[in-house]
């Protein structure tokens, strides 16, 4: 039975691998400092997958707690790494915590790959490393444009730094490029869990309809698009964390053709604002969402979808679900956590 780490297995996409790992027989190992989720999460990864894997309370960015932390677990078969700090805005106002954080972490874990070489490592990327691509849809060779923020920069640095490791130590190494992750476990036992207010348009749609929150603010009916509101390529998170099993087998199995190999993982089509929330209407029964427009938000690109025909015809994986679908996942789940009122207090 191979042993898989998954780093951050406690966040919303990292819950979601965990779950499709262990239904394929795999033992897993959580490092999860609760720096951005509740320990509860492991419940629910429990309820879905019928048995509760191993979780560490680790900051992998600590570099002495890291390395003891791995050298408990030096049988490791795979490395899925998500722990991060994701919030873009944040990242602005405290860069050189996401710098610590996020490439530190990283640092310690391919310094351990060094004298473990045979461990696949997956790093969780994202499409910000675009920010505004000129063609459409996003191929990964477009190129990589200056990060208009700390967070897109640690994830493009992210990868140089893997790319360079890689070379020099002979790793085996895949980045996946996430487009817009959403919905939820369709068991509603895990799902996305934003501290705070949310930053994300569906966690904030889902709360909002739930009477969480205010109105949801549309963030410009300006952009030169087909309603004026920003198109993204929303992607089902179980597509995502299944990807991620592809992505790590392939290197298992010694079918990678380079030492570093980088995929989109989108659903290849784009959505506006607007049609999420006419997505969330359809998908959400008798719930509705009130919204209304707002200013642009600084740092949106105006569009964003993927082409997904390098993980098609390398990995031989597509998304499966709809927008509709992950929609209706991302209410189920927010009325499995009821009305529990926001940690921040707000409304
Ligand atoms: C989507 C669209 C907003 C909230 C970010 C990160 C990216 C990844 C996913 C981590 C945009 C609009 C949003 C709201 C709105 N994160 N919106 N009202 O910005 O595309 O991507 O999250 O890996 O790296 O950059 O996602 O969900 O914040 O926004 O109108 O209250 O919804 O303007 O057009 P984004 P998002």
């Amino acid at each position: 039975m191979k042993k898989v780490l998954v780093t951050g297995g406690l966040g919303f996409i990292g819950s979601h691998t965990a779950v499709e790992l262990l239904a394929r027989g795999y033992r897993v190992v959580i490092a999860d400092n609760l720096s951005n989720t509740r320990p509860e999460v492991l419940d629910g990864i429990e309820r879905i997958a019928g048995q509760r894997p191993e979780w560490v309370n680790v900051d992998l960015a600590d570099q002495s707690r890291c390395r003891t932390f791995l050298a408990a677990h030096d049988d490791l078969d795979g490395i899925i790494h998500f722990a991060a700090s994701k919030a873009v805005g944040e990242s602005v106002e405290k860069p050189i915590a996401y710098y610590a954080n996020n490439l530190g972490s990283l640092c310690l874990l391919l310094d351990w790959l060094r004298e473990h070489s045979e461990c696949a490592f997956i790093f969780s990327s994202s499409c910000t490393v675009y920010g505004q691509a000129e063609t459409l849809p996003i191929r990964e060779d477009a190129p990589v444009k200056p990060a208009e923020s700390p967070y897109g920069n640690t994830k493009q640095i992210g990868e140089e730094i893997i790319r360079d490791a890689v070379r020099a130590h002979g790793l085996r190494a895949i980045a996946l490029r996430y487009f817009n992750p959403i919905g939820a476990h369709p068991s509603a036992a895990i799902g996305e869990l934003p501290l705070g207010v949310p930053q994300n348009l569906v966690p904030f749609i889902t709360q909002s309809a739930a009477g969480l929150r205010g109105p949801l603010k549309v963030f410009g009916n300006d952009y030169p698009t087909r309603d004026g509101t920003a198109i993204r390529d929303y992607i089902h998170v179980v597509d995502l964390a299944q990807a991620h099993i592809v992505a790590m087998e392939r290197l298992l199995a010694g079918e990678a053709t380079e030492p570093f190999e980088v995929f989109n993982l989108g659903t290849g089509k784009g959505s506006t604002v607007l049609e999420v929330i006419q997505a969330f209407d359809r998908a959400a029964g008798d719930a509705t969402v009130e919204w209304q427009f707002a200013p642009r938000r600084a740092g949106d690109v105006i569009e964003a979808w993927a082409d997904t025909s390098r993980a098609a015809e390398v990995l031989g994986w597509r998304a499966e679900r709809s927008l509709d679908e992950a929609m209706a996942d991302a209410w189920r789940w927010q009325v499995a956590l009821g009305a529990a009122a926001p940690d921040d207090g707000t409304r």
